[in-house]
């Protein structure tokens, strides 16, 4: 979440750097370029510069993907796809089926979004699940390849069978969104959402209309999923579904519950508690504790002039705040911020470069339909425009959720710095709900993979906190089982096992 040198949130880094010093240079002409936001971060981030090893050719795709899809009769359009992944797929007692496809979004000029829907290798009555990374801008692949999908890709290329895919246990879907991230594009510029209120009603639209297309699908149960910035996208999607589904918009969907791994949600209470973190974890001594402290009076009442006047005072909070996540890394030199154990190595902290060679193979975007689009991990421009959303709080919306019954899991590796658990316990311990007093009172219990404590766990009702041990940002790449196992417990009802419920877990 910090800008700048790290700003936040899977590959910011990068992105950021993007937008500063090289655009002119590196983008030519078919940059988007959005007026008004831009010019305060860009000097912020004139000073981060870094190589980068994930360098889009352009900031956005805008008008690449040409007439094919553009042409197209439906709204959907879809195609089965086989990448012919090494090894064993495990657990398939049937045909399942991989697609990729193009979704034209209604309530935009020319906006089509990328996704991908994975059968699930065990039934297709196992739940529906979809994914969103952060970023904001950052492409799900990035999710699907180095997380939670069906393969990975190995060195050469090859792509290899995931032991621990979320479609082992649902049927999961990843989409490429807000509109000009990863392969979704748009010919017009005013596509370009800087809102949750724009995100949430295009995946609500997506929705539908992927509910049409696979109907077989519409009556199982629901859940969403993602991320980091998704701790913004994921609250005002579900919200968006849930009214959808009392004004008896379209399809309803089965929405059950909603799960965010280290996520940006209550920025005000996560910024407040970065100096406590990295004072816990020893990134910081006390005497920079208690100087960086210092920045938080100025950094909270930003918060509020963004939250009553929105626009610019949003932005020059964005700055203010970030001022305490930029001042810890000064202090903590090269660590890796989204796992405070590793070092920075080479320009992203990760080195996801295999996903971009791979997604450029001609072969590989025959395969999934994309044209001549350049894949591009993290957009500059989608996250420039969705600077204003940055400070926001999402948390507001969740009571209303789970007065309605919906479950929510929020869990966090606990060694991320970024988004880390500490932050993201406090605002689900302040958030104002019903069951607030007894989720406070309830135990903390040890949450088990094969009879080893993987993780620590609270719940109460429909809401459960989750730290997982061993585990940084990324936590499905860093506990690929654990993460399973989560999900699976969760969507059955099990993991939130609380000291009245007895012991329903299993193990
Ligand atoms: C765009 O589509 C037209 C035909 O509609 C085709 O002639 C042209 O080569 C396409 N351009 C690209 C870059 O694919
Ligand atoms: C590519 O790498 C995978 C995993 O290391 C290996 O199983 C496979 O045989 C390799 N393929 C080729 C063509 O070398």
């Amino acid at each position: 979440m910090a800008p700048s040198t790290f700003f936040h949130i899977i590959f910011s880094v990068f992105v950021f750097c993007l937008c500063s010093s090289f655009s002119d240079a590196a983008y030519p002409s078919n940059r988007v370029s959005i007026s008004s936001p831009s010019h305060l971060p860009k000097l912020q981030a004139e000073k981060l510069i870094r190589e980068l090893n994930l360098f889009p050719k352009s900031s956005i795709n805008t008008a690449a993907g040409n007439a094919s899809v553009s042409a197209a009769p439906k709204n959907i359009v879809e195609k089965q796809f086989s990448l012919n992944p090494l090894g064993d797929p495990g657990l398939s007692v049937q045909e399942f089926g991989h697609h990729a496809g193009y979704y034209r979004l209604p309530h935009t000029q020319a906006a089509r979004m990328f996704y991908l829907f994975f059968e699930s290798r065990k039934s297709k009555s196992e739940p529906v699940v979809i994914w969103l990374t952060g970023g904001p801008g950052c492409g799900s692949e990035v999710a699907l390849f180095y997380e939670n999908g069906p393969f990975h890709i190995a060195d050469n290329m090859s792509l290899i069978w995931n032991d621990y895919g979320w479609d082992k246990v649902s049927n999961l879907l990843f989409v490429d969104q807000p509109t000009g991230t990863g392969f979704s594009y748009t010919t017009n510029e005013d596509d370009v959402r800087h809102d949750e209120k724009g995100v949430s009603n295009d995946l609500y639209d997506f929705l539908q209309a992927f509910f049409t297309e696979h109907p077989q699908y519409a009556k199982n149960d629901f859940y969403i999923t993602g991320e980091s910035y998704a701790g913004h996208y994921i609250p005002a999607f579900a919200a968006r579904v849930d009214q959808g589904n009392k004004a008896k918009e379209g399809i309803r969907i089965n929405l059950k519950g909603f799960a965010i791994g280290n996520g940006l949600t209550n920025p005000e209470i996560q910024y407040k508690a970065y100096t406590e973190y990295a004072l816990n974890m020893r990134l910081i001594q006390q005497s920079d504790y208690d100087k960086i402290n210092n920045l938080i009076p100025t950094c909270e009442q930003t918060i509020r002039t963004c939250e009553s006047d929105g626009g610019d005072a949003c932005l020059s909070s964005y700055a203010t705040c970030n001022d305490i996540f930029n001042s810890i890394m000064q202090i903590a030199g090269d660590i890796n911020y989204y796992d405070i154990r590793k070092k920075c190595e080479g320009n992203l902290c990760y080195d996801f470069s295999n996903m971009e060679r791979f997604l450029n193979q001609k072969s590989v975007k025959d395969a999934l339909g994309v044209g001549n689009i350049e894949f591009v991990s993290c957009s500059s421009t989608v996250y420039e425009a969705m600077l204003m959303d940055w400070m926001r709080n999402l948390e507001v919306g969740i009571p209303a959720l789970l007065e309605d019954g919906i479950r929510v899991l929020i869990y966090a590796g606990e060694y991320d710095l970024i988004c880390n658990w500490l932050g993201n316990s406090r605002w689900v311990h302040a958030m104002e709900w019903s069951g607030k007093k007894e989720f406070g009172a309830a135990r903390t219990i040890p949450f088990t993979v094969d009879g080893a404590e993987a993780g620590q766990m609270k719940s109460h009702g429909p809401l459960t906190f989750l730290k997982v041990h061993d585990a940084g940002h990324m936590v499905p790449m860093d506990q690929p089982k654990a993460s399973l196992q989560m999900l699976e417990s969760w969507m059955q009802g099990k993991l939130p096992l609380t000291r009245t419920e007895g012991s329903t877990y299993p193990n």
